[in-house]
């Protein structure tokens, strides 16, 4: 039966260029009407009456893929929160973008981060959407979708896929993915054989969802929260747990609530969320990835970008401590950070150093939401109290010196072996990740336990999307001597489920021509002073001055430096334009200090 006619086809009214629902974002045919007309004739292809039509439209970000186990649950996900967006009379139509996940991205997911977020900013601010559920959960796909939302500002909200459960090898609970590492770094030591290794691959991920330990995903879904644009409750229920379907149902009653009110990321986000996020990365013991995502998150925003640097970071740990014990700071995973009341209890315990103003996505502040959800912590050998802390204060620290003059990072937490937090040794230098692959298990090698490993050409440029390569492994004569920790300094990456004493995002990397980090020899002494917040090289400053110049001379910086510009595609526009780590390795030109603003309609 046709529908009646309406007020969409009267060329007397002409359409508002404010319009919402499926009047906004018409395509260019000239004639707005037309351009309606067409949008109508088209959908109602897919069976959707006027009525439906006329609802406010909330986009859903689908990002399942057959190559993300960590999406596995998208399709529940899906239904969830369509079911709570129809219930609340809003019209659900989901769309996809690109999904990322960490083992089936080359070179590294990273290098896509940014491709996903022009992905996700051009869609939301192309398609007739008046809110967005942004659902997402491998490490870099939620930075990637508030990035883009960001820079979009139409109403967003997260959803999250949620965590896998821990599997379980000889009765000993295991979990992707700081017991891939851990157990690998045995199998390398001789100390566990191939059929241990073979049986472990069969349970450290025994169910969809994203690492269980507090790995860059789980760390991203708690920022989420403290930033206020996903709900309290968000964060931590397991992927395959009913909870997480309720939750994607209430995301999508909350979305429709976002329609109507318009609050847009740039206006619900202030300086204050962005510091009670970094307070609870700091409490949490996150992950190294989080702050490369926090500063180009930060950067989206043109209130806020430049405003939080790495100096806030480390200003904000030294009076923050540690409170939550899961791997790899700790010991347990997040199905007991869920059990033991997740955020929520996080937050209560939190509130008297957070910024209880900040607005969330449900349009209480956050004092108002915690004060409507009462909640006394009652497990606190995983949620520790402020007065027991597991840490006392900085789990994340940032280091400067003449061998990072803009800045380094290390996760001091996740360092079991604390002498080598203060430690001064002679480099053993690799040049690249192929040099090291090639070398660090020479019995040959030069190196000893005091030594200190030194990983150049892994970042931003250097090796494009700067791969998560910084846990460089301890040599093999080492590691079979008992060896389990040394000092290890890379311009690259980590996997937040790494651990170790291990310093990262060394600025300006090494490819940069100018880079005091790639004239570093072998038998240089390198220092690191974790109370002094120092990376030192012991050379002259006439001898590295010398030896930039003679480098400079040759021609010879970073060679993906020199070769980006003629390098095409994808890969040559992300070598010309990334930023470094510190100011969070995103393209310039979609920065907020960029040629043009975000789009802000
Ligand atoms: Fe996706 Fe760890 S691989 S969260």
């Amino acid at each position: 039966m046709a529908e009646a006619p309406n007020s969409d086809y009267d060329l007397s009214t002409p359409i508002d260029p404010n319009a919402t629902g499926l009047r906004q974002k018409l395509p260019g045919y000239g004639d707005a009407h037309f351009s309606l007309f067409m949008r109508k004739l088209f959908i109602k292809a897919l069976g959707y009456s006027e009525d439906a039509l006329s609802r406010p439209i909330v986009g859903i970000v689908n990002t399942y893929s057959s190559f993300n186990p960590c999406h596995a649950n998208i399709p529940q996900l899906l239904d969830a929160v369509k079911r709570g967006v129809q219930l609340s009379g809003g019209l659900a139509i989901d769309f996809p973008t690109i999904s990322l996940h960490e083992s089936f991205a080359s070179p590294t997911s990273m290098y896509l981060r940014n491709l996903m977020s022009m992905d996700t900013e051009e869609m939301i601010s192309a398609q007739p959407v008046d809110a967005v559920v942004l659902i997402g959960g491998c490490d870099k796909t939620t930075p990637a979708q508030l990035m883009g939302g960001i820079s979009a500002n139409k109403p967003i909200i997260h959803l999250v896929t949620g965590p896998m459960m821990p599997g379980s090898y000889r009765g000993v609970r295991i979990g992707a993915c700081t017991d891939c590492r851990n157990n690998w770094a045995k199998f390398r030591a001789g100390t566990l054989d191939i059929e241990d290794i073979a049986a472990l691959n069969e349970e450290l991920a025994p169910t969809g969802g994203t690492c269980g330990v507090m790995g860059t995903a789980s760390t991203m879904a708690c920022l989420l929260v403290a930033l206020g644009v996903m709900p309290i409750n968000g964060a931590t229920a397991p992927a395959v747990s009913s909870a997480r379907l309720r939750i994607a149902e209430s995301t999508g009653t909350i979305a429709v609530q976002l329609a109507k009110s318009r609050l847009k990321p740039q206006t619900l986000l202030t300086r204050e969320s962005f510091l009670n996020a970094i307070m609870v990365l700091q409490a949490i013991g996150g992950s190294t990835n989080a702050v490369v995502h926090l500063m180009a998150i930060a950067n989206r925003h043109p209130l806020i970008a430049g405003t939080i640097n790495l100096s806030t970071i480390d200003e904000i740990g030294r009076t923050t401590p540690l409170l939550v014990d899961l791997k790899p700071s700790g010991d347990n995973y997040m199905t007991d950070f869920h059990a033991s009341g997740g955020m929520l209890a996080l937050l209560h315990t939190l509130s008297p150093l957070l910024h209880l103003s900040a607005m969330t996505i449900s349009g209480l502040t956050l004092g108002e939401t915690l004060s409507t959800t009462p909640f006394r912590p009652f497990s606190p050998s995983v949620i520790h109290p402020l007065s027991s802390p597991l840490y006392p204060a900085s789990s994340l620290a940032i280091l400067t010196g003449n061998l990072a003059p803009a800045g380094a990072i290390i996760k001091a937490s996740a360092s079991k072996y604390r002498h080598l937090l203060s430690h001064a040794g002679p480099a053993v230098v690799f040049t690249s990740s192929a040099d090291m692959a090639a070398r660090i298990d020479d019995p040959d090698l030069d190196v000893t336990a005091d030594s200190v490993l030194v990983l150049q050409n892994i970042g931003p440029v250097g090796n494009p999307g700067m791969p998560e390569a910084g846990l460089i492994p301890i040599p093999r004569k080492l590691a079979a001597q008992g060896v389990l920790d040394m000092l290890r300094i890379s311009d690259g990456r980590m996997s937040g489920t790494a651990g170790g004493t291990i310093v990262l995002h060394v600025s300006p990397e090494a490819a940069d021509p100018g880079s005091v980090f790639g004239v570093v020899r072998d038998g240089d002494v390198v220092r690191c002073d974790l109370e002094g917040r120092r990376l030192e090289v012991e050379v002259g400053r006439e001898e590295v001055t010398r030896r930039i110049e003679e480098r400079r001379a040759r021609g010879e910086g970073g060679k993906a430096w020199e070769v980006r510009e003629g390098t095409r595609g994808y890969r040559g526009l992300y070598m010309r334009e990334v930023n470094q780590a510190e100011h969070g390795a995103d393209f310039g030109f979609l920065t907020a200090a960029g040629p043009r603003a975000g789009v802000s309609d």
